[in-house]
């Protein structure tokens, strides 16, 4: 992988080393853009699909479930537009032969000048110190409003071309800015090219009678050819909306970043349907709600930030991301598009089916709107590590690698240890796992060093740990080392479950949303 920064490279091996993250088929040399989870990259990643589920399911009475197969009937995807629209804009270099996605060179190119104004801002607070101000620097700085309005004018421009599919001017760009491989430093491209970035395959045993079938891009579609079946089954009134977390596969080009652009990964997408007219104003509230349930993690509220579309998908009336700093910047994490009636539209006119909704309190029947909100589950696992991984240098001069990930979601939320082998410790910890592993996951260790012991469970990103010792046997109390602070209380057995119960449970994370 090219262009990794240190920190990005220690989250990669931090996540192989200790059972997160593998690269798939890795005896075969791994397979790009592609990944599997391991024991403790499992636990993490259900924990958040948990946190999604319940916060979209179990919260709200009028949102509900669904989980649609990968194989849908091929029409569907030339009537969600994924046939014509779904592509990305391609160019090659000559010289090379490397394949780069056109817009995101000419991003790349942006974030470039981004980082000059960035430049200037640190150089400037550092000489104004406690009395600058960077909204007015920023808008008067003379050299900052030049990058600034070339910065503008590219994306502008760029954003047309994208629209009115003028792929002559995105090459043109391309030149006018002169960028060059990053591989060969060439400037010798070829002319821009759309590719369509879905998966084929064939449904059936002959080759003259199989059908062509696509691998779904997004899961959306499964939930809006069920939107009636839903909406009649469940007797369900607008507004209400569909939840469903499930596998996509899309042929990335720039598979690069690790799990951040997969080729096979996993969506948690809702689909709310809504009256046609208020789009806006829950457009508006599923942006919020959205942002809270980031915020409600705990990760830090100044890594998050909307980017609102400036270019809309061929489906949606407004857009916007969540964007999260990732280790390589800001990038998107989660989108929220108002997607009007295009869907359903399209697919009463492919399927000759009408899915209209009967509206009691207006009599009437009409299509309903649409406002989604979509994230990817790899995505925001990314997020949660990357921000976790800490290195902390102890006052001994030593070094402790952990990983702060929010208690709640911790793969294994209590380890509990005895303090020696012997003396009866054994049997008490155990005692304790059998009594809590109904309701937490719990690890049991015996082997090593207490000290060593704390360090694995801090690199799992284990929040407590539990320690039997001698002590225990006269009076029935526990110490409890907590992970991020490394202090240690000392409480009785009988007390552990509320303990953990209260500082633990995703039902205290979902209670403060
Ligand atoms: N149904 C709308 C939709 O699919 P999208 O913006 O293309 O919209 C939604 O994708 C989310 O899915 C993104 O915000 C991102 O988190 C995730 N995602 C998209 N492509 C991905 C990829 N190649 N690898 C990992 N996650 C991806």
């Amino acid at each position: 992988m090219t262009n990794q920064s240190d920190s990005f490279k220690k989250i990669i091996s931090h996540a192989k080393e200790y059972g997160f993250i593998f690269p798939s088929s890795e005896i075969y040399d791994g397979l790009s853009a592609v990944y599997d989870y391991g024991q403790n990259g499992v636990a993490l990643k259900n924990n958040i699909r948990e946190y999604w589920w319940r916060s979209m399911v179990q919260l709200n009475d009028n949102i509900v479930g669904l989980d649609s197969s990968i194989f849908m009937h091929p029409t569907t995807w030339k009537a969600s537009g994924h046939i014509d629209a779904f592509n990305d804009p391609l160019i090659d270099n000559k010289d090379s032969k490397k394949r780069y996605r056109a817009d995101i060179l000419i991003e790349d190119y942006v974030a470039k000048i981004e980082a000059k104004i960035n430049k200037e801002v640190s150089k400037a607070s550092k000489r104004f110190g406690d009395s600058f101000n960077k909204e007015q620097f920023l808008l008067t700085n003379p050299r900052v409003k030049v990058y600034q309005s070339k910065a503008d004018g590219i994306l502008k421009r760029m954003g047309k071309s994208l629209e009115n599919e003028d792929l002559a001017d995105v090459k043109a760009l391309i030149e006018d800015l002169e960028i060059a491989c990053p591989e060969s430093g060439s400037k010798n491209w070829t002319d821009v090219k759309q590719f369509n970035l879905m998966f084929a395959t064939k449904l059936g045993a002959s080759a003259d009678t199989a059908i062509d079938l696509f691998l779904r891009p997004e899961t959306a579609q499964g939930i809006f050819v069920n939107f009636l079946n839903v909406q009649k089954s469940g007797r369900m009134k607008l507004p209400f909306g569909i939840a469903q977390t499930g596998k996509a596969f899309r042929n990335e080009i720039v598979a690069r970043q690790f799990i951040f652009r997969m080729r096979e990964f996993e969506q948690m997408e809702m689909q709310f349907f809504i009256p046609p007219g208020t789009q806006k104003e829950w457009y508006e509230y599923w942006k919020e709600k959205r942002l809270k349930w980031h915020y409600n993690l705990g990760l830090g509220e100044g890594n998050y930030r909307y980017h609102d579309h400036e270019k809309l998908a061929h489906y949606a009336d407004a857009a916007t991301d969540i964007e999260f700093q990732f280790p390589f910047g800001f990038k998107e994490l989660e989108g929220i598009h108002s997607r009007t009636d295009f869907d359903l539209n399209n697919h009463e006119k492919f399927a000759g089916k009408k899915l209209q909704y009967f509206d009691p309190e207006k009599n009437e029947n009409y299509l309903p709107y649409v406002v989604e909100t979509s994230i990817g589950l790899d995505r925001m696992f990314l997020a949660v590590f990357s921000k976790a991984l800490t290195e902390e240098t102890l006052k001994d001069g030593s070094t402790r690698v952990l990983l702060k990930i929010p208690p709640e979601l911790a793969p294994t939320k209590l380890a509990i240890f005895p303090l020696v082998k012997k003396d009866g410790l054994p049997e008490i910890a155990k005692k304790i796992v059998t009594d809590l592993k109904w309701d937490f996951t719990i690890a049991y260790d015996e082997k090593d060093a207490i000290g060593r012991r704390y360090r694995r469970q801090d690199a799992l990103g284990t929040p407590y740990c539990v320690t039997v010792d001698h002590q225990t046997i006269e009076d029935e109390t526990i110490t409890i080392r907590h992970r991020d602070s490394m202090t240690q209380e000392r409480v009785a057995i009988k007390s552990l479950f509320k303990f953990v119960q209260s500082k633990l449970s995703l039902s205290e994370l979902l209670k403060k949303l």
